[in-house]
Formats: C-alpha cells, structure tokens, sequence
C-alpha cells in the first residue's frame, strides 16, 4: 500500500529523509465536531472518523519508521463535555480495544493507553489491560493513547509517586532532577516527543505532554483530523526536517 503511494507521490516523498525521522510523534487530534458540523452530521460522527483515520496514520506511521505515536484522545478535562459526547467517546475507546487484532492486522503494533485510571470505567481497564498484554511484545510502532490524561494531573501523579518514596526513606529530597520527574511520567518508556502535530487551526497545547514537549517541534494545520492523510503526515514530517534544533544552544 505505502510501496504504490510512494510511487504515485514521489516528489514528496524524494523530499522525505528516512535518516532523520522523529522517534515520537504527538498527535492533538483535534476539529472532529468542526468536521460533523460541516456535514450535518452528530459530533460523534466526526469521533468515529476520527478513531478511523487514526488506525491509517498509526499503520503509515509504522511502515515510514516512526517508533512512539502518542495521540490525545480524551483529556482529564473532556469529562465536561454533554453526557451523551462522552458516552460516544467511551463506546468508541471500547470498540476500539474490543477490535485490537483488526486494527493492528499483520503489523507489529503496541498499544499503551496512558493517562489517569480514575473515573474509567471496569469494562474499559479490564480491556486495557487485555490490549496491552496482548500487544507488548510488539515492536516496530508504539500507539499510545491519551486516554483520561492530563499534563499538569501526569506531573502531579509523579511528584506524589516521588513523595512516598522520600517519605518511605528510598530517596533523599536532593536527588529529586529532571530525570528523576521524567522516570515517574506516564511515558517513562519512551523518548519525549521531538515533533506535535495539532490540526484544525488551533495553536494550543490543551495540557497535552506539557513536560515532555519543553523541546518538541509543532506543526499547525487547518485541515480536521478526520481529513487528516498520509501525504499531510509525510508533508508534516518534511517541515519537521527543514528545522533547526538547537536545544538552547547557538
Ligand atoms: C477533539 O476534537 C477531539 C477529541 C476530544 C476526541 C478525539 C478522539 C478521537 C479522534 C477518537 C479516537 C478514538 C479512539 C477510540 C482512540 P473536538 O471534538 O474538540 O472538535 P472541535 O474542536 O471541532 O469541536
């Protein structure tokens, strides 16, 4: 599939440097009920074509080399929403997890939701953990799903994590760094993100991967994220590689 859109998209993809791909991409997987909107269409809708489009990038994602895919799709501040959105949303997560073999099909995809437990449902964390199980040993893509997270709840989470082991006498408050932080966030196996893409013409970070992001690229867009594409990702990636990363340095 990526051979013949290779093939039909060449000047793209001659542009594309397989040496120097981001190892993390973040995605804000935003416009879906600007989407449904246009159509006339529920905002559920827009999720569902959401949940859809997501599976292609994770899968192209894969096949162009991209280890972390990290992607929000519920945020600990989402709970506000009408009952009836967030209840779509979590019967999406949960066909989603029920559908994990279809969406993953022959590539060796991970899937790790991280984000805070509270409030989710037992249905939904008895199937998170089925997935997970299931896909650990998978290895070329890592997909994790944002799923009741909360940048500024994650960093709260690992600083309590941090105070019971200083209280439990394991560490000394001085030892307390930035690697220390970073190994108690819900993404302490992986790489931060080097690139974030937020479509829909928003140019906010929403409380997504805020520790994480201190040295990420952003690339803005105003397509939706139901009409996000390959060739956006690639076009995306392109940008990413046209920049100077200079890390504070000169
Ligand atoms: C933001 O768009 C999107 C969300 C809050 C949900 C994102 C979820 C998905 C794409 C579904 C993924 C599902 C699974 C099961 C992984 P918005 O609703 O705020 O759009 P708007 O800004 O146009 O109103």
């Amino acid at each position: 599939m990526l051979k013949l859109f290779k093939r039909k998209n060449k000047d793209i993809f001659d542009r594309l440097d397989t040496n120097n791909l981001p190892k993390h991409i973040g995605i804000i997987m935003d416009g879906n009920g600007r989407w449904a909107k246009k159509r006339g269409l529920p905002r559920s809708a827009g999720h569902r074509m959401g949940a859809k489009v997501l599976e292609q990038i994770t899968r192209d994602a894969g096949h162009l080399g991209i280890k972390f895919l990290t992607v929000y799709a519920f945020s600990t501040e989402n709970w506000v929403r009408p009952k009836d959105e967030v209840d779509a949303l979590m019967k999406l997560m949960t066909e989603y997890l029920d559908d994990y073999r279809r969406l993953i099909g022959d590539d060796d995809i991970r899937i790790r939701i991280i984000g805070s437990k509270e409030g989710l449902s037992e249905e939904i964390l008895q199937k998170i953990d089925v997935v997970e199980n299931a896909t650990k040993d998978n290895r070329a893509i890592t997909l994790n799903i944002a799923l009741n997270y909360g940048g500024r709840d994650e960093i709260v989470q690992s600083v309590r994590k941090i105070g019971h082991m200083i209280k439990s006498g394991d560490i000394d408050p001085d030892l307390i760094d930035e690697k220390l932080i970073s190994e108690n966030l819900y993404t302490n196996y992986m790489p931060d993100p080097d690139f974030i893409i937020r479509p829909s013409g928003e140019m906010r970070l929403s409380n997504f991967l805020i520790w994480q992001s201190a040295y990420s690229e952003f690339w803005y867009s105003d397509i939706n994220w139901p009409d996000f594409t390959r060739n956006d990702l690639i076009r995306s990636i392109v940008d990413f590689q046209k920049r100077n990363r200079r890390f504070g340095g000169v």
